[in-house]
């Protein structure tokens, strides 16, 4: 039986194995999916024993997914383009004793919103990011993959915008060369202008932008609000939100009172599951109306 596990520091709370579990018993596979909370010490120690100890596979959560990303690059293993530009991996299959690591929240970002609203265009305009932490770095990725022609970020503390742009402008060329993922059409736009803006012109940010991006922890539950004014936001634009605890974030809701699309952060958990999925039981999951209730039920 294949046995993979979540690994991570705080974990208890992860809705992984409700996801994976599902799915296992929908597709009659046997196998299992466990947490793993691992003090920071020990990390190392599990990455390198996780045979050993009956894995074969696992996924990786804060704090360990760059950590994980140079173990593995150290180690020999492969790595696809997306955990190549982000430089942190959230998924690792082993196959003939060799390591796989992948980045799969950037995908399960654009699955999302591609599942979500299939009309929506990457292309038409500009995108404002809210944050330059590590889900910052996949939703940049992302877009540079689809084609996204100007990009502007902002961040409390500037400089880790800078680091964090210094590092994916230095990779994202690879994108170039990314095969399509499931029919999404790599669009790579090498001329995409990219700007960091100070944190207290988001408002002004929003002037003609085609995507709002909170990348940030600012709304989620115990955080503080993100606050921000959408007055200036066209009300076409779509905006998301990568926090799923509130479901609907006061920015979600904020933009679906003046009527723009929104899409939640559940979906980008929930498609970024079927890489990891797919990679250790060789079937493509579905994202269904009753997978989603399933795990709204549990947040
Ligand atoms: P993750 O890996 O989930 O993206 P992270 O790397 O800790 O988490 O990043 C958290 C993001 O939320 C960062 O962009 C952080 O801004 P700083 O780079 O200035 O730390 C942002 N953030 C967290 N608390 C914030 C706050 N009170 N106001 C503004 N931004 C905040």
């Amino acid at each position: 039986m294949k046995k993979i596990c979540v690994i991570g520091y705080p974990a208890k709370h992860s809705l992984s194995p409700a996801i994976h579990k599902y799915w296992l018993e929908k597709y009659g596979i046997t196998g299992d999916y466990e947490i793993k909370e691992t003090h920071p010490d020990n990390f190392v120690d599990f990455f390198c024993n996780m045979q050993n100890q009956g894995y074969c596979g696992c996924n990786i959560t804060v704090p360990f997914k760059e950590k994980a990303f140079d173990l593995l690059v150290k180690s020999g293993g492969s790595l696809d383009v997306f955990a190549e530009v982000v430089g942190a991996i959230n998924t690792i299959a082993i196959k003939e004793g060799k390591y796989i690591g992948r980045n799969s929240d950037t995908t399960g970002f654009l699955y999302n919103i591609i599942s979500s609203k299939p009309d929506f265009s990457f292309t038409a305009g500009k995108a404002v990011i809210l944050g330059a932490g590590g889900a910052a770095r996949g939703v940049i990725a992302s877009l540079l993959f689809a084609g996204v022609p100007e990009i502007i970020i902002l961040n409390r503390t500037a400089l880790n915008a800078i680091n964090m742009l210094e590092y994916i402008k230095k990779e994202a060329i690879k994108l170039a060369d990314a095969e399509d993922l499931d029919n999404i059409p790599n669009m790579y736009n090498l001329h995409s202008q990219i700007q960091i803006w100070p944190w207290d012109k988001r408002d002004e940010a929003l002037k003609d932008a085609n995507l709002l991006v909170n990348t940030t922890s600012l709304g989620m539950v115990g955080q503080p609000q993100l606050d921000i004014n959408l007055n200036y936001l066209p009300q076409s634009a779509l905006v998301t939100d990568i926090v799923y605890r509130p479901l609907i974030t006061q920015l979600l809701q904020t933009a679906k009172d003046k009527n723009n699309p929104i899409i939640d952060g559940l979906g980008m958990l929930l498609y970024q599951a079927t890489t990891g999925f797919e990679d250790w039981f060789g079937v493509k999951p579905e994202v269904t109306p009753e997978l989603r209730n399933k795990i709204t039920a549990l947040l």
